[in-house]
């Protein structure tokens, strides 16, 4: 819990982090009105401790920081991104700086509790 880990798909980071019970109820408890990029967390992930994302910035390509423990992740707990200053919340959604959407969502399916097939 709390941790996440990197793989590689199609050539892209695809982040994997295990929420914990604060990050769930943080990405859950926001008002969608305040978004750039309005979606509520139950569009974003298929099981709430689980959330699945394509990590690349939508301004620029960048890669977000906050997969390591040791990383920055920004004002909203879930990923920075250093090019121009992009913070993204614990649902990957943008809250500050000049990304356009939030970070997008590949196709997966979870194939038993424990594996995960991403495409
Ligand atoms: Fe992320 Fe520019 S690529 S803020």
């Amino acid at each position: 819990v709390g941790q996440a880990i990197t793989v590689t798909w199609r050539g892209k980071p695809v982040f994997i982090r295990r929420r914990t019970e604060q990050e769930i109820a943080s990405a859950q408890s926001v008002n969608l009105a305040e978004l750039r990029d309005p979606e509520p967390d139950s569009a974003r992930v298929k099981q709430p401790q689980w959330l699945i994302l394509v990590g690349i910035c939508t301004h620029l390509g960048c890669v977000p920081l906050g997969q390591k423990s040791t990383d920055p992740r920004g004002d909203y707990g879930g990923w920075f991104c250093p090019c121009h200053g992009s913070h993204y919340d614990t649902a990957g959604r943008i809250r500050r700086g000049p990304a356009p959407l939030n970070l997008h969502l590949p196709e997966y399916a979870f194939l038993t509790d424990t594996s995960i097939r991403i495409g």
